[in-house]
């Protein structure tokens, strides 16, 4: 299968730049039993957002300062950056206590300072929970923080409704500040809930991304003190401290407020979902994909899609997904981690997670494909067909209502309807071996550890319980008897009879009718018959 998808632009990173995660926090206002930044925000973990920026940006270390159920957290990240470039420089820092912004950063001094190499010029510091966030937003401060030559740049943004965020305060004209005043009068950022009404007035927020000088950055946390209405120490109080002594803090206002979006709340969560989704969907509208319906179609961030693709409504694209070229996937269709060829047909209502299925291979409507199980090129499964664990071989068909687990089905082979791989014992699974060009009839059971050789037929019916040798017939079934006459018989009988608890009993015990089933008689039935 070509990779064909969209790639990401990795411009270069920045000379002197260390960054800086804050992901410690529990997230209260999420009312979760997990972690805010491990929730997810297009099938990805909000985290990985803010790493993803910190990846592309530091020349330096990346330190990701992590708390509430760290080790989840740490493993979420360590999985998510794995050999991605950059992925060496990332160090997970423990914030035992969560006593702040400021204290967060404070935690990762050891990274960056332990080492005289490894201090950077500038930090670039990221909430944890800022998902719209874009790395050029990123690049933009930090060359207003060089241009300006600011000890402090923050982010802001213009809302309607700030209520909840840090308010921006800047010197008003005219005002009675006497310390020195920088080039953006910016005077301080104060928290919603320490603000005087005048100041929670202001429309103006933090959005949470710094770019804070070296040389200042330690100095001005050692500082800090927890005196505000959540006794916390406070990252934002660093703007005041520059202020006071005279340095240039410097600021960015977003033209797209939205990108500053802080997801504090589910509803914030809701919001951040949609706009990255319609983002993710403009993106591959752009690379060439046709959506029938956009809106009603769900791409995980993490999924590619090769051009002349085409979705019908209400497909859903998730995790690590990656699709080919040209491939048709019908409405209602969901698909989970898996590489996708060029050209494949998926019909409507499939459902399909960890598994590859390559060029030209036909899928559904109603296929349910657990993990673990390759369709190579041309090879069909139809409607009803759950799949575990199962290599089906090239141009190989299993077109209706199987099981087929555990199993490796070789090329050519035609799986007859409800085929069954008794593959669990109770205890243990077993493996089924299913050769070239071989023909299961329909309804055959395959009872593992079983091998059918290259070229069998197995017969209709038939439970396999031993293996097939290739080029052979199995038939196991019971013969069949035909009792002719049988039911003009039973007609005539039940006719005569007043209804009595006896007619109301099954054929087979009215004592009448013979139910003897030896050979003789079915010589006897077949000599009457063969007389008339
Ligand atoms: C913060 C800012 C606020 C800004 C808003 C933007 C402070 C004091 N306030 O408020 O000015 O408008 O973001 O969204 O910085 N964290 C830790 N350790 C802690 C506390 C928090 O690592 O002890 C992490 C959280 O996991 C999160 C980030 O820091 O990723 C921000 O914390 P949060 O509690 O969401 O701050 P806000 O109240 O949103
Ligand atoms: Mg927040």
């Amino acid at each position: 299968m070509k990779q064909s998808a969209e790639q990401h632009t990795t411009a270069s990173r920045i000379p002197g730049l260390g960054v800086i995660v804050m992901a410690a926090g529990l997230g209260k206002r999420m009312k979760s039993s997990q972690v805010k930044v491990l929730h997810h925000v297009a099938g990805q973990p909000m985290v990985l957002y803010a790493v993803d920026v910190a990846l592309q940006l530091a020349s330096h270390r990346i330190a990701v300062v992590v708390g509430h159920q760290s080790d989840r957290v740490r493993q979420v990240i360590e999985t998510g950056i794995a050999g991605r470039p950059g992925s060496k420089s990332v160090r997970i820092v423990e914030q035992a206590k969560q006593l702040g912004t400021g204290h967060a950063v404070m935690q990762s001094r050891p990274v960056f300072c332990d080492d005289d190499e490894a201090r950077p010029r500038n930090y670039l510091i990221l909430n944890g929970d800022t998902p719209l966030l874009k790395e050029e937003t990123a690049r933009e401060l930090l060359r207003v923080h060089q241009t300006q030559s600011a000890t402090v740049t923050i982010l802001t943004a213009m809302l309607d409704d700030p209520s909840g965020y840090g308010r921006v305060i800047r010197r008003q004209p005219g005002g009675d500040h006497q310390g020195a005043i920088t080039s953006s009068d910016v005077l301080k950022i104060v928290e919603d809930c320490d603000a005087t009404a005048v100041e929670r007035a202001a429309k103006e927020i933090n959005v949470g991304t710094y770019v804070v000088s070296g040389e200042f950055l330690f100095d001005a946390l050692d500082k800090l003190e927890p005196r505000n209405a959540q006794n916390e120490y406070y990252l934002t109080d660093i703007v005041g401290t520059a202020v006071a002594q005279g340095r240039r803090v410097a600021a960015v206002t977003l033209h797209d407020p939205e990108e500053g979006l802080g997801v504090n709340t589910r509803q914030q969560l809701a919001a951040a979902e949609q706009v990255v989704r319609q983002q993710i969907r403009e993106r591959w509208l752009e690379a060439g994909v046709t959506m029938r319906d956009p809106g009603s179609v769900w791409i995980d961030a993490g999924v590619t899609i090769g051009r002349d693709t085409v979705l019908y409504p209400h497909v859903s694209l998730e995790g690590k997904t990656m699709v080919g070229e040209g491939t048709t996937i019908r409405s209602g269709v969901r698909v989970t981690d898996c590489m996708i060829g060029d050209r494949v047909e998926i019909l409507d209502f499939s459902v399909l997670s960890e598994s590859d299925v390559d060029d030209d291979a036909h899928l559904g409507p109603f296929v349910h494909l657990r993990p673990g199980v390759v369709i190579r090129r041309k090879a069909k499964v139809g409607n009803f067909v759950e799949m575990k664990k199962t290599e089906l071989g090239e141009g190989s068909k299993a077109n209706h209502l199987s099981y087929l687990g555990d199993a490796t089905i070789a090329e050519g082979v035609n799986i007859g309807a409800g085929t069954i791989t008794c593959n669990y014992d109770g205890a243990r699974k077993h493996r089924t071996v299913i050769g070239k060009n071989v023909f299961l009839g329909s309804d055959t059971q395959l009872i593992a550890p079983v091998t059918i050789g290259e070229g069998s037929v197995v017969a209709a019916g038939t439970t396999v319980t031993q293996d097939v040798p290739a080029d052979s017939l199995a038939i196991a079934r019971v013969l069949q008897v035909n009792r002719v006459g049988w039911v003009a018989k039973r007609r005539v009988l039940l006719a005569g009879s007043a209804p009595s608890r006896d007619s109301a009993r099954a054929p087979g015990e009215q004592t009448k009718l013979k139910t003897d089933n030896t050979s003789s008689n079915v010589k006897k039935g077949r000599a009457k018959s063969s007389k008339r």
